[in-house]
């Protein structure tokens, strides 16, 4: 099979969660800029918030509804033929075994139909990647805080693949904090957002929240005792007057945010030192959150450096970012298709539900 090596279409997939993302990412698209020409998400919020979180087996099924439909509609968009493309990414972990499953087995059946090679892309590499999908771009190497609903991590990016782990959540995740302490006060599911629209009409000097694990040296998080909290906070709030309770509650949720916040700023300082970065790229859904982006602009501006995210389409999960962690991989491997790793010769069909990201260049 020849490989055009000049023109590159990466189909990415992603299926991790809850969310069914097609993309295509072309080289030569946006005056040879290179960029997302077809960007399809198909949320399955709805389905899962009757039950307060996500129902893996749920997830599975609906993945199998929507994917073949959303790769059909990506390649529409990008007016893009199967045999355009040069090859297929899809997440293969860490995730949802099942859900995992289904992105995979679409990737490696159509890279076999299609006879082109198939990319298993690191999910936590999709994020990291993604603020490269924009104008300013950083230069390696640079520190990337990753938040997400199932992961909280400091990484000390040297280069692409190179990837040091330099602190990482010890219990609960930023975005799986916000969603449990969302659910306490009564929030529908995924109620990140929601907690920080609440905290929005908020006073947070109205309650001190902890900073968790401030008080000693190191770059670990912990952000499970900070519901825990929470539901105290809340509890005490019974004895209001229920006039009062609405605003009470959103300065609870205002300072919930502010500690979350505070705790993930003063371990990015921290490992800006010890790593003598000058650029933070912060990614992953909790990034969507605006005041996590100015406290962040403002400690970056201190610090002489740079913040970079992904645009907020980009900081949950994407097929954009996907096409694009293929297309780095696609180059960075040798591109004779024997080479590429998982290459449509192995038909296995392999997912890793547990997947360090510093191991992700190895399997
Ligand atoms: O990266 P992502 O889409 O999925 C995982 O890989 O986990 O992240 C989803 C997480 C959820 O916990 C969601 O509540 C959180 O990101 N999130 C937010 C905001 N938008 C999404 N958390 C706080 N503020 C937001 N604006
Ligand atoms: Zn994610």
């Amino acid at each position: 099979m020849a490989i055009n090596l000049t023109h590159i279409r990466i189909l990415g997939i992603e299926s991790s969660c809850d969310e069914t993302g097609v993309a295509i990412y072309d080289n030569q698209a946006f005056n040879a800029q290179g960029g997302i020409t077809a960007h399809q998400l198909y949320s399955q919020v709805k389905l899962h918030a009757e039950y307060g979180g996500v129902v893996p087996e749920l997830a599975s099924r609906d993945h199998v509804r929507k994917i073949i439909p959303l790769i059909d509609a990506a390649l529409k968009q990008a007016n893009c033929q199967p045999d355009d493309l040069t090859a297929i990414a899809y997440t293969q972990g860490p995730g949802l075994i099942g859900a995992l499953l289904v992105g995979a087995s679409a990737a490696k059946s159509l890279a076999f139909g299609w006879n082109k090679p198939s990319i298993g892309i690191h999910h936590l590499e999709g994020h990291l990647l993604a603020p490269m999908l924009e104008d300013d771009v950083p230069d390696y190497p640079f520190l990337a805080l990753l938040v997400s609903g199932g992961h909280t991590m400091l990484v000390d990016v040297k280069a692409l693949g190179d990837y040091e782990i330099i602190g990482e959540s010890i219990d609960d995740a930023a975005g799986e904090a916000f969603d449990k302490t969302a659910k306490i006060m009564g929030l529908e599911y995924p109620g990140g957002p929601l907690l920080a629209k609440l905290a929005e009409q908020g006073d947070g000097s109205e309650v001190r929240f902890p900073r968790p694990m401030t008080d000693r040296p190191g770059l670990d998080f912990s952000f499970s005792g900070l519901k825990t909290f929470a539901r105290n906070r809340l509890i005490a709030l019974q004895e209001l007057a229920p006039e009062l309770q609405p605003q009470a509650k959103a300065n609870i949720a205002q300072a919930f945010q502010e500690a979350v916040i505070d705790t993930l700023a003063i371990k990015c300082k921290r490992a800006l030192k010890q790593t003598g970065r000058k650029s933070l790229v912060v990614a992953g859904g909790v990034s969507a959150n605006l005041m996590l982006r100015e406290k962040l602009a403002v400690l970056m501006q201190k610090q002489q450096g740079q913040v970079f995210y992904p645009r907020q389409e980009y900081c949950t999960d994407n097929g954009a970012m996907i096409a694009y962690a293929g297309y780095c991989q696609y180059l960075k491997q040798n591109p004779d298709e024997a080479d590429v790793k998982n290459s449509f010769a192995k038909h296995q069909i392999k997912v890793h539900p547990r997947w360090p990201l510093s191991d992700s260049i190895n399997i």
